[in-house]
């Protein structure tokens, strides 16, 4: 069968969806092609494999309408697209066509088969004709690691899947159209440096304290007060999958002090970047903070993990006893999160995101603020932001934070082994680490508490795989190969590792 590439979709998730849709009875067709609305930004151009022109990559958003295209088309197609692309800042443009591939799992792959897909998967672009072919030996020698780590080393896998792959866990929306951001740079260093994948949250080496930046000169410099530094970068990333200014030798490690103005033991990794503090500090009361790292870094929302057995004595103030005058609605449903929830997410009582403007609109001028020691709150009289203390009348004997002090009540009870596999052969999984103490002050040692728990290990290793096998996991064989992908990634905590075994088991056979 012939390779059914015509038009690649920058992320291959996006292309997944595609495929799914064609599963769900949709027919594509070769030469059939779907017409998109797309998001912006269009970048980057890509060449097709088959015809050797450069088509743009696009991210598309939603399926149109389906039409009838013949491959010559596809040149007047591009350069509409790309005059459209250059004139319109919408973002609701139609820009570009996509066919999907017809690749399917039972296809009698070859090793080249197999060096096409492992490349797709990790880099969503087609490979140069030596790399596929040096990728299809080392296949064919057993050695088929050795073809996904020269996957990976495709400026694409930075420039387009990882940075697909976080930025949805950098907003509320958790869309991936949003600009690059230093949240999304610091986690793409931290991948192509091979540096232990807690430092994105607290390792013993950086200890929280830990940034990416670009040091290509002409950027504007970073700033507390906006995403400039990195919107620039972006904007000249390069569009071809080889060389040119990209994420993966464009991106330096620093550190948070050195460019923010908050004390080196008020830094937690990712959860204290620009874009985590925008996107989860603003109003509210911090509880925000929370929940998108439980959700985005442990795969488990709140939903998941409500426990309404656990003591309620850290709830605040305004979580209302009675809601409703029915006192058996807290007990039945608020504890389940907040008895959790509010004793950890006292870590955050000294942070807030201040701003003007309209941070929906994207118009907002504003920067995370600390309350470093010394420094006291107005309203609250301590060093506790005084969103920890609004709506104090909704129960007047509920708990008053007067101090970033937090505990781990799930260490006990329904989440005493969460992210541990209900395999049998995992009995003896906790999911928290044995060596830390489930309490401390200030969100650096929570982030250590969180990126040491069994569900961080595992999130990592089932993100993966989603991305790279184009589908959760759903069969025992999946289920027990994501279980000894976790224990792997827990001895190195190597996030390339984790692509390299993902695409190897998903490249067909
Ligand atoms: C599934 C988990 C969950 C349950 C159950 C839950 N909450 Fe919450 N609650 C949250 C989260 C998460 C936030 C933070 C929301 C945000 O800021 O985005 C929150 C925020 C709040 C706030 C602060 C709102 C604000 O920002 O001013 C109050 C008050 C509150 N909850 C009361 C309750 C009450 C009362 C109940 C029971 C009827 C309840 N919650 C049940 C998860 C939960």
């Amino acid at each position: 069968m012939n390779p059914l590439w015509v038009i690649i979709p920058h992320a291959s998730h996006y292309k997944r969806d595609i495929c799914l849709n064609r599963d769900q009875g949709h027919e594509f067709s070769p030469g059939k092609l779907l017409l998109f609305i797309t998001g912006v930004p269009v970048r980057p151009v890509i060449t097709n494999s088959v015809t050797g022109n450069n088509i743009l990559g696009i991210y598309q958003y939603y399926a149109l309408e389906r039409m009838d295209m013949p491959a010559q088309h596809l040149a007047t197609l591009e350069e509409t697209s790309e005059k459209s692309a250059n004139r319109m800042n919408s973002r609701w443009l139609i820009t570009s066509a996509v066919m999907c591939s017809l690749m399917s799992a039972s296809a009698l792959a070859n090793s080249l088969d197999q060096a096409r897909r492992i490349y797709d998967r990790l880099a969503g672009v087609p490979p140069t004709t030596a790399v596929l072919n040096t990728m299809a030996s080392d296949i064919s020698s057993s050695n088929a690691t050795a073809a996904a780590m020269l996957a990976m080393d495709s400026p694409a896998f930075y420039n387009v899947t990882l940075k697909n792959f976080v930025m949805p866990w950098t907003n509320e929306a958790q869309t991936v159209f949003a600009p690059l951001n230093d949240y999304v740079a610091t986690v793409i260093g931290v991948v192509k440096d091979n540096i232990d994948f807690r430092e994105i949250l607290y390792g013993n080496t950086y200890q929280g304290n830990i940034l990416y930046t670009s040091g290509l000169s002409g950027l504007t410099t970073y700033s507390m007060t906006d995403n400039k530094h990195y919107e620039d970068l972006e904007a000249r990333l390069s569009i071809q999958d080889v060389g040119g200014i990209n994420l993966r030798d464009d991106l330096t490690r620093t550190t948070q002090t050195a460019h923010m103005d908050i004390p080196t033991n008020a830094t937690a990794g990712v959860l204290t970047t620009r874009a985590a503090a925008r996107a989860f500090f603003p109003d509210g009361t911090n509880r925000a903070m929370f929940r998108f790292t439980m959700k985005n870094l442990l795969c488990n929302d709140l939903e998941q993990i409500k426990d309404v057995t656990r003591a309620p004595d850290r709830i605040r103030q305004d979580v209302s006893r009675s809601p409703g005058g029915d006192s058996r609605i807290f007990l039945n449903a608020c504890i389940g999160c907040h008895a959790g929830m509010d004793p950890m997410t006292q870590a955050f009582a000294y942070y807030d995101y201040e701003y003007t403007g309209d941070i929906e609109a994207g118009t907002e001028t504003g920067k995370l603020v600390y309350n470093a020691p010394g420094m006291t709150d107005p309203i609250t009289g301590t060093r506790v932001k005084k969103k920890y203390l609004i709506n104090a009348s909704n129960f007047r004997y509920g708990f008053v934070t007067t101090n970033d002090d937090w505990q781990n009540y799930w260490r006990e009870g329904s989440n005493a082994k969460l992210g541990c596999s209900d395999e049998p052969n995992n009995s003896s999984c906790t999911g928290w680490s044995s060596s830390l103490t489930g309490k401390g002050t200030g969100a650096q040692s929570l982030a250590e508490e969180l990126a040491n728990s069994e569900a961080f290990a595992s999130c990592q290793v089932k993100k993966v795989f989603r991305t790279v096998c184009e589908h959760d996991a759903n069969s025992t064989s999946d289920l027990t190969k994501i279980e000894s992908m976790t224990a792997s990634f827990k001895s190195n905590y190597n996030l390339k590792d984790v692509f390299a075994t993902a695409a190897v088991y998903c490249m067909g056979n």
